[in-house]
């Protein structure tokens, strides 16, 4: 269904848009029973611990090449002291990444199902191309932060055109991290590029010192938000999630989809073998 005038000028206004019930909550359990199905299968043996922190993320091979994959990866604390595993695979893995959307046939029809798609045609990204996918555990009790970012940072486009379509798996609480928002903030500069570097590791490029809002100050909104929740996030809005202490687990689903007609640079750290290209809202676009 399209959006309404008053959800479109929520959405110009703050650069977020939270639409609760837009997604059936079979859809949801599909959804999560197919994740499941791919950390079951998948061998723990090539591991990458996932985080926005720049130390962790830098020269990591495994995180490069998941841009055309379906790769799984695990959480910072899901190690103990002597670098085993801690917890059992299922409870430690942070998130699923980054090409689900165009190779598991469950992952594409929940990314171009009718109420994300008709969404994003309602803000002008009706010829958009669906660049990254990502299914997200936030595990109980070792759920980590996501540090306060902007998505343009990582899907940078000329001119910048990327839109977050975050859907809620699982309930999303102030107890289980759920996104903070700072409404308007869209309006802000974008602070950093992660760029590819010459030797094929990556860097973080400083564009403009502008600090963001910090967590648990007066300029991030909790978005709460149940279950079967869309949220849209322009690619500019400063965002943040906190770690998951609860033993509740907190499953997020997001697809970041750009503007087709928009140049998409070389040196973005997200790229896609030939064998795999962009692909629209429809089966054959
Ligand atoms: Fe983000």
């Amino acid at each position: 269904m399209a959006l309404t005038p008053d959800q479109i000028e929520r959405w110009e206004r703050d650069g977020f848009l939270v639409i609760p019930d837009a997604i059936a909550p079979e859809r949801c359990a599909e959804l999560r029973d197919r994740a499941r199905e791919i950390v079951d299968a998948f061998d723990p043996a090539t591991v990458s611990i996932f985080s926005t922190h720049e130390q962790t993320r830098t020269s990591d091979e495994h995180f490069l090449s998941s841009g055309d994959a379906i790769t799984c990866f695990f959480e910072e604390e899901a190690f103990g002291p002597d670098g085993e595993l801690a917890a059992p695979k299922e409870l430690a893995i942070n998130k699923i990444g980054h090409a689900m959307h165009d190779l598991d046939p469950v992952f594409d029809r929940f990314s171009r199902q009718a109420p994300i798609a008709d969404a994003a045609r309602s803000i002008g990204l009706g010829d958009a191309l669906l660049l990254q996918s990502m299914y997200i555990f936030k595990q109980p009790r070792i759920g980590g932060e996501v540090t306060c970012h902007q998505d343009s940072t990582f899907l940078f486009t000329d001119p910048m055109s990327v839109v977050g379509f975050w859907v809620a798996i699982e309930d999303a609480t102030l107890d289980n991290g759920c996104l903070w928002a700072h409404p308007g903030g869209h309006r802000g500069p974008l602070r950093k590029r992660f760029v590819r570097d010459e030797r094929d590791g990556t860097r973080f490029e400083e564009l403009d010192p502008t600090p963001f809002p910090s967590p648990g100050g007066p300029d991030l909104v909790p978005l709460e938000a149940a279950a079967g929740t869309l949220v849209l996030l322009h690619g500019l809005l400063p965002h943040w999630s906190d770690v998951n202490r609860s033993d509740r687990s907190r499953h997020a689903f997001t697809v970041h989809v750009i503007d087709r007609a928009a140049r998409y640079p070389e040196e973005n750290w997200l790229r896609r073998g030939p064998d795999l290209p962009l692909r629209g809202w429809g089966a054959t676009t």
